[in-house]
This record gives structure tokens, C-alpha cells and sequence, in this order.
């Protein structure tokens, strides 16, 4: 499961002897889905190659803070402001100690200060070291400023001493690294979302489709990644900003917004069908523009599109929840109950569109999200806050 899916680490190497289980870390945050991003002080580049983390990174390694030909790529702030999390693994007793000073002379010094990040400390040193009054307090330090102290475990070390001051091994860094982060309702769980209009061509400069803005499906794509979901968002042309963190598929037609969904849904555990789908589209598209002039009278022959949700509702590799929209101006909830039982839906949200101050393009919305056998009225609200709201009922009906 890819718990860490799409989460950015800068990973900091310092100079120990357990700096090569830096290489195992790496790998196992990638495995975990995560971004890595590596950072070497001068004393780790003694005991691991670059080139061994910059492999397993598929990046660069970040070793010099003047270096600028690095700062023009990625400077050391952008770095620091990419992460979501900056682990430094392992970290010797000096760079403990670098850390309580705030010292900003080394490039993994300089991003642990700019990093709005959490930080967790994986300490790793000669057990004597570890137990002396100066390192413990600089532990005490760290932990009263609420970076994350993992470890040390005890055992033989490489120096021949035995006690505390070996590294965690790192699948268990990783584990208590998920522990710490993935706390949301809908964490290791995915959920595939269409949004926005899609646009059937009836040549290439004229198309059909309808006023949806996307605004809805980004909002609850914002609050499923905020719950600790893995997103996938599968939009129409919109002029939406993606919440970081989302993986975007962007498509145009009904066929293409199907295909995508049929593949992504497969691996989904909640499915939401928040698109304006266009229903129809011409049964054949002109390659040339077509031309005004002499004609009296045009008629549009159509042919209907798939079901997308229906479809996903009907597949064998049926997420657990399908959700669907109901944007209706009459008798909105009767039209969203006979959809819901037509399509095979879990919930369906209904909402009146013939409201001016909700629905499309509007900031806001409100309706009632219908399920089965229960109805939740979703007072007016921002679609930010609505869509919270719905993420936290979806999310209890899978608990
Ligand atoms: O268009 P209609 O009101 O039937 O849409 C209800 C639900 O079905 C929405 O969730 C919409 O995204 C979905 N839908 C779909 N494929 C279509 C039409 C609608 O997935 N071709």
C-alpha cells in the first residue's frame, strides 16, 4: 500500500557509520509512494557514495549549500518548502547537536531552519555518547521544539560496545515516520474524483458543453487529501488550481473521462462522480470548420456517451463507495433517489441548480447527501467546507 503516496521527504544523511541505511530508507519511502529528495553533509559523503542515494532517489544529491549550480536547480529554501517532511537518518551526535544551535552554515542545517516541515531525528551513535548528559539534552531540546526523536534501539554497534545509539532499522523508521503523518480518516485509502464539464468537438473550433466550473470536485479532492487519502482527479478543462498533492488527469471528451475512470477506479476504495458528463455528442466531427455561409438551417445529429459512474457502479473491481451528483432544478431529491437506485450508487448528493447562489460556478452550495437508506441535510456552505462535510460521512460509512 502506498501510505506515503505522493508526499515529498528530503531524507538527511549525516556522518555515521548506519549513514549506508540511508539507501534501505530511501527505498522504502519510495516504495511507500513518496518523493525523495536527498541531502548529504560533507561527513556522510564519507561513508555512502552520492551516487549510491542519487540512484535510489532518482535525483541529484544535495551536498553543498554554495554550490550554484544546485541553487539555480533547486535552491536550498525551494527545497526546504517542496518537503512535507524532512527526516535526517541517520543523525550523529554532531548534528544533534548543529540542530539545537539553529546553525545554518551546511545545506541540511540551512533547510531544517527554513522548513515549515515536521522534522523527525533518527539518532545513530556510539552508546556512550548517546547516554552523555549533553547529547540527552540536546535530545530534550529537540523534543520540547516537537521534532519527532525515533530511536535509537539498543544492541551490539559497529565499534564493539554494546547498549543504546544503533539506528532503527528502516522499515521501522518508515512505520513510525506513517505513525506520525497518515492520521487522517481516509488514510491508505484512494479516491477517484471526475470534475468539471467535459466537451464533445462538433469541429475543431465549435464543441458542446455545459457551465460546470470543477469547483465542487477540486474542493472535495482538497479535503480527501487532507484526510490522508491517496486523490486521483480526473478533470475537464477547468481553470481550477489542483490541491497539492493530487494526481491530475486532465481529459476533454466523455470517452476520454470514461477510459480514465475505468482504469483508475479498479484500485479505488471511494469513487465520486462530481463531472458535469455531456451526454451526448455529435455522431460525427467535422475535421474542417464548418462555415456559416448559406446555411439556413443546421441540424445536429447526437449520439448518447457512456454512463461513467454507472459503469464504475457496475464493474467487477467495484470500489467500495460510488457517489454520485444530482444538480437538478425540479423535484431535486425524487430525480437523485431514482438516479441513485438507475446508477447503483451509494449516496448521491443533491443539489438545486436553479438556485442562483448555489450550484454552478457559484463559491457555494448546499443539498442533501442521500444514501440508501438515510438523508443528510448539508445546510448552505462554502464547497470547501461542504465538501469536508461529505468526505467525514463517506469516511464513517467506511470505518
Ligand atoms: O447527468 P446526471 O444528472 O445523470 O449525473 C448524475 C451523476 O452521474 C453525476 O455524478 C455524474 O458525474 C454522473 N454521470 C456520469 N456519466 C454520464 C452522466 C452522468 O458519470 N454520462
Amino acid at each position: 500500500m502506498a501510505r506515503l503516496f505522493n508526499r515529498n521527504f528530503i531524507v538527511g544523511v549525516t556522518g555515521s557509520i548506519a549513514a549506508y541505511k540511508a539507501a534501505e530508507l530511501t527505498r522504502s519511502l519510495i516504495r511507500e509512494g513518496a518523493n525523495v529528495r536527498v541531502i548529504m553533509t560533507e561527513a556522510a559523503c564519507e561513508f555512502i557514495t552520492p551516487l549510491t542515494l542519487q540512484a535510489l532517489s532518482g535525483h541529484e544529491v544535495h551536498t553543498d549549500l554554495l554550490d550554484t549550480e544546485a541553487e539555480a536547480a533547486m535552491g536550498h529554501i525551494e527545497l526546504a518548502r517542496w518537503a512535507d517532511a524532512l527526516l535526517i537518518t541517520p543523525a550523529s551526535a554532531d548534528s544533534i547537536a548543529r540542530l539545537v544551535q539553529g546553525r545554518a552554515d551546511d545545506l541540511l542545517g540551512a533547510c531544517a531552519l527554513a522548513t515549515p516541515a515536521p522534522v523527525f531525528v533518527a539518532p545513530a551513535m556510539n552508546q556512550e555518547m548517546w547516554a552523555k548528559q549533553a547529547t540527552q539534552d540536546n535530545v530534550q531540546t529537540l523534543v520540547s521544539r516537537g521534532i519527532a526523536i525515533l530511536g535509537p534501539s539498543s544492541g551490539s554497534q559497529a565499534c564493539g560496545d554494546v547498549g543504546a545509539g544503533r539506528l532503527l532499522e528502516p522499515d521501522d523508521i518508515v512505520s513510525a515516520v506513517i505513525a506520525h503523518l497518515c492520521t487522517g480518516t481516509l488514510s491508505g485509502r484512494h479516491v477517484v474524483i471526475t470534475a468539471g464539464p467535459t466537451r464533445e468537438p462538433i469541429c475543431p473550433v465549435r464543441y458542446i458543453s455545459n457551465r460546470s466550473s470543477g469547483k465542487m470536485g477540486y474542493a472535495l479532492a482538497e479535503a480527501c487529501i487532507n484526510a490522508g487519502a491517496k486523490t486521483t482527479l480526473i478533470s475537464g478543462p477547468v481553470s481550477c488550481e489542483p490541491p497539492s498533492g493530487v494526481t491530475v488527469i486532465n481529459v476533454e471528451t466523455t470517452q476520454e473521462m470514461f477510459d480514465a475512470s475505468m482504469a483508475t477506479a479498479a484500485t479505488a476504495d471511494i469513487f465520486i462522480g462530481a463531472a458535469a458528463v455531456v451526454d451526448f455528442k455529435p455522431t460525427t466531427v467535422s475535421d474542417r470548420k464548418i462555415k456559416r455561409s448559406g446555411v439556413e438551417a443546421m441540424d445536429l445529429s447526437l449520439v448518447p456517451n457512456p454512463d461513467i459512474i454507472a459503469s464504475v457502479a457496475e464493474s467487477k473491481a467495484r470500489p467500495e463507495l460510488v457517489v454520485g451528483f444530482a444538480a437538478e432544478t425540479h423535484h431535486v431529491q425524487d430525480y437523485a433517489r431514482k438516479k441513485l437506485a438507475s446508477k447503483s450508487l451509494d449516496f448521491i448528493f443533491a443539489n438545486d441548480v436553479s438556485d442562483h447562489s448555489i450550484g454552478f460556478n457559484s463559491e457555494h452550495n448546499a443539498g442533501v447527501l442521500i444514501g440508501r437508506d438515510s438523508d443528510i441535510v448539508l445546510p448552505m456552505s462554502s464547497k470547501r467546507v461542504l465538501a469536508e462535510s461529505i468526505i467525514e460521512e463517506l469516511s464513517k460509512v467506511l470505518d
